[in-house]
């Protein structure tokens, strides 16, 4: 495993305790040998032995010692492509975290390595094997509401959570491609699985309107300041955050930032960041749907509300997830209590309120379910075809890269221009769009 942060913990205690029998984890590798050993201290208090540890300059090296049949990749985002690309090319298939890369250059060197080396990439998009929304996918292939021909989706990050992307590497889009990049993909992979279509225009504008110089001074601090560690109105600022006080964040973080300069806390209303907090976009897909999409980053609360508009109805699914900080013992997207409403409205009719599928864990149970299906030897063939690999990681980045060019720009932009052709993902078969549909019963009324 290449990336010993906050999230290859996840991987990790699945393959020394959950997958033990399936699984072993042979190397460990990152820019910084501190996060490394903190790594190989979670395997002793597995009862498992630490395996050994590798600077990021060895990862080859890593490679050669080992001889592993995966690498599982959990870097800083921009830093993906180089490590799936060395690890096929020496010989090795590559789980990924989302996005698969920030840029376009970047994604065609990964498929370019695809095509050259053979092995297999699989982009980990947990979000997919949430219950609740496995339960949206199985709505839209019933083919109740028809073919949808538009998509209505707001997704909201708190003061919490969303602040959180301005304090670290994310504030940068050189490290993380922007939110469009680094939080969007999830959902523009959302999209594109629910309709099993390809986006092919992208219309966008994004700002940041919040998280600025300006507005620190409107909340009556005298302005941004470097980092909360340092910073003399602690007292003041309600963004503060005491990296010190958690045990998780000061191991990982704090404790590890004179090896690599890698500052957890920095003032999210510094004047430096270059990254938008407020993005807006019109998305149109090659089988006619059209997507309105906004991400707010600085909202009362989290989660998402989404309205797919069919011919025949539509479904109207809403998301509360409970408040989270990376790097703390709180559960990434979980989902508040009675967070979930999923209902079908028909044209005319009385709507139904479905009973949410339920899971456990982190993002609304998909974490388990997917590490189900990566770790289990004979996991259960999977009717909505949940497991992404570099044609599905490709179309849910080019969203995000179409639309920081039209932050850029203002100009519409086509997805094909960026990278060479690539194959369609396998999307679970959808329901016609040319069958007749059953005329809407005029004796019923509208809601
Ligand atoms: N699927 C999800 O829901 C989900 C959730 C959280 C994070 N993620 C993804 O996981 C990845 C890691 O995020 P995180 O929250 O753990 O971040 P983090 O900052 O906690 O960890 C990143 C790690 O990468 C290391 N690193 C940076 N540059 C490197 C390089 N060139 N070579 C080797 N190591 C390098 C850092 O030292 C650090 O240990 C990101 O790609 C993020 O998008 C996915």
């Amino acid at each position: 495993m290449v990336g010993t942060g906050s999230r290859s913990q996840m991987y990790q205690d699945a393959i020394e305790k959950t997958y033990a029998a399936h699984a072993h984890l042979v190397g460990l590798c990152d820019v910084n040998l501190g996060r490394v050993e903190l790594a190989r201290e979670r395997s002793r208090s597995h009862s498992s032995p630490p395996p050994p540890a590798y600077a990021s300059v060895d990862f080859e090296r890593m490679i050669a010692d080992t001889k592993p049949d995966f690498v599982i990749v959990t870097t800083v985002d921009a830093t993906h492509d180089d490590y799936i690309i060395r690890a096929m090319d020496a010989g090795c298939d590559v789980i990924s975290e989302k996005p698969m890369t920030t840029t376009a250059e970047k994604c065609q060197r990964v498929l370019d390595a695809k095509q050259r080396t053979g092995r297999s990439l699989r982009v980990t998009f947990n979000y997919r094997y949430s219950p609740p929304r496995t339960q949206v996918k199985d709505l839209l292939m019933s083919g109740e509401i028809g073919d949808i021909l538009s998509v209505d989706f707001h997704w909201m990050l708190n003061t919490s959570h969303g602040a959180d992307y301005f304090r670290r590497w994310h504030a940068h889009k050189q490290h993380s491609g922007g939110l469009m990049l680094h939080k969007s993909s999830h959902h523009f992979d959302l999209v594109n699985w629910w309709l099993g279509a390809l986006p092919v225009t992208v219309q966008a504008t994004g700002k940041r309107a919040f998280y600025t110089p300006a507005m620190a001074r409107r909340f009556g601090l005298s302005g941004a300041h470097e980092r909360c560690l340092t910073c003399p109105e602690t007292a003041l600022c309600g963004f503060y955050l005491d990296l010190a006080a958690n045990p998780g964040l000061k191991s990982l973080y704090l404790d590890q930032e004179l090896r690599d300069g890698y500052v957890r806390d920095r003032c999210v209303f510094r004047g430096d960041i270059d990254i938008e907090d407020t993005m807006n976009l019109l998305v149109a897909y090659d089988n006619g749907a059209t997507l309105t999409y906004s991400l707010n980053t600085f909202n009362a609360w989290e989660g998402y509300t989404i309205t797919f508009n069919g011919t025949l109805g539509r479904i109207e699914h809403t998301i509360v997830e409970s408040t989270y900080v990376n790097g703390t013992d709180t559960v990434q997207g979980g989902i508040a209590a009675d967070g979930v409403t999923t209902r079908v409205i028909p044209l005319r009719g009385a709507p139904r309120v479905l009973t949410p599928w339920t899971g456990t864990g982190g993002h609304g149970g998909g974490d388990t379910v997917m590490l189900d299906e990566i770790f289990l030897p004979a996991a259960p063939a999977d009717p909505y075809l949940r497991a992404a690999d570099e044609r599905a990681g490709t179309a849910a980045i080019l969203v995000g890269i179409a639309a920081n060019r039209c932050f850029a720009t203002g100009e519409q932009v086509n997805v094909s221009d960026f990278v060479s052709a690539f194959a369609r993902p396998d999307y679970a078969p959808m329901p016609s769009r040319t069958d007749p549909l059953p005329m809407p019963d005029r004796a019923a009324r509208a809601v």
